[in-house]
């Protein structure tokens, strides 16, 4: 079976760092780059660490407005699917890339599957939560990580093709944390202690392109008097500047870093802070108190359990947390067994 796969942003890299070489053992794998994240350290340094094959295609369609962005790649993953006549598409997630992967295959009556199906916010304003649900729409399979996104499709009429199979993060997460303990130095190379930062992550849309929720954001860190370690993300790079925001010296804010460093700093960190959907789950993986700076979230399994708290951007909520959030309760098994890529590509086959 030849199954081409669209990746663009630095999660997908992770998500098929666990699922491309298992694809390959038995299929034909055509890997599209979509080139939505190019910086070295938002993308080639994934492919060079977690062994992800080189992609055939690299569409650089660089950063832009939504409908550019999106465009851009429709135009070129169309005339790549009409060459490669592919039997499949496979996307991940809620970006762009996942979202014009889908189409361009649903126009051209190619089946799709979609790995991380079922997630919602219900905030529509997200461009992740359009995203997703069109792209569920649109597919074939749909492979959900957690119960809840189950009940989530069902509620949208969508109950065919929908698997179980856990999360494909949580696959590599297994994985690479054993090559990060190996490899990464970074808690040396940044002089931290174990337990004694913060690790936090900011880049979601809607706290970057809005000056209050930002500033508050950056004011709880700057008040907080933790050391606190953030990764910065190209675009809160930008807004920071644009808004003319300073973080103050307890921050050590550096530049992206690659899967092992950051797996390595969640480790270590006492607890985590971020926006992210995919930090959310890591913190749970290594059982870290997770504070979420976002109005709503996908992984409701995580807060149900106690180990994630959702503050929005409010000042007060976030410093109280930071200082006396502690989850209380063990741990369920919420994200499967660590297998998930296999079983995605066992479906796939025996179902096509
Ligand atoms: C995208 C996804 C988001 C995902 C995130 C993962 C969409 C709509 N959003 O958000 O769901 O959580 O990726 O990180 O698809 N930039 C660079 N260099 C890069 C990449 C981006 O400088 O390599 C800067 C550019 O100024 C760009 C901005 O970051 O305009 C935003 O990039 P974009 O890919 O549009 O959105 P993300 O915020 O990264
Ligand atoms: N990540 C990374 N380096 C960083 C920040 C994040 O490797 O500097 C990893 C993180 O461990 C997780 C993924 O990137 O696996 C999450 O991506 P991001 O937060 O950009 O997007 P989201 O998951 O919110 O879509």
């Amino acid at each position: 079976m030849k199954i081409i796969t669209v990746i663009g942003a630095r999660p997908q890299f992770i998500k098929a760092a666990a699922v491309s070489n298992i694809i390959r053992e038995q299929n034909e794998e055509v890997l599209i780059h979509t080139g939505q994240h190019y910086d070295e350290n938002m993308s080639r340094i994934f492919f060079d660490e977690l062994q992800i094959p080189k992609p055939d295609y690299n569409l650089c369609v660089g950063s832009g407005g939504h409908g550019t962005q999106t465009g851009n790649m429709l135009i070129k993953l169309e005339e790549i699917y009409l060459k490669e006549k592919p039997d499949m598409i496979l996307v991940y997630g809620d970006t762009n890339s996942t979202l014009a992967g889908a189409l361009c295959g649903s126009k051209m009556l190619i089946p799709v599957a979609h790995i991380e199906a079922g997630l919602r916010s219900f905030n529509m304003t997200m461009p992740e939560e359009q995203n997703r649900i069109l792209t569920d729409h649109i597919s074939k399979f749909l492979f959900v990580p957690t119960i809840s996104a189950i009940n989530n499709l069902k509620k949208e009429g969508l109950e065919k093709n929908v698997y179980n199979v856990g999360d494909v993060m949580f696959d590599a997460n297994i994985h690479f944390r054993k090559k990060a303990e190996q490899k990464s130095n970074i808690i040396d190379t940044l002089g931290l202690y174990h337990n004694e930062y913060i690790l936090t992550t900011i880049h979601r849309a809607e706290n970057t392109n809005d000056i209050n929720r930002l500033k508050n954001i950056i004011t709880a860190l700057n008040n907080s008097g933790k050391t606190i370690v953030l990764p910065l993300h190209p675009r809160t790079k930008r807004y920071m500047a644009d808004y003319n925001l300073k973080f103050m010296d307890n921050i050590k804010v550096i530049e992206p870093v690659g899967y092992l460093d950051m797996i390595s700093l969640e480790e270590h960190a006492a607890k985590i802070v971020t926006d992210s959907g995919g930090v959310q789950k890591e913190a749970f993986f290594m059982k870290k108190p997770c504070i979420t700076m976002r109005d709503e979230t996908e992984w409701i399994e995580t807060v149900e359990n106690g180990w994630n708290t959702i503050v929005s951007t409010d000042s007060n909520k976030i410093l109280d947390a930071i200082i006396n959030f502690f989850p209380k309760n063990n741990q369920n098994n919420i994200f499967g067994d660590g297998n998930a890529a296999s079983k995605i590509v066992d479906i796939i086959s025996k179902n096509f």
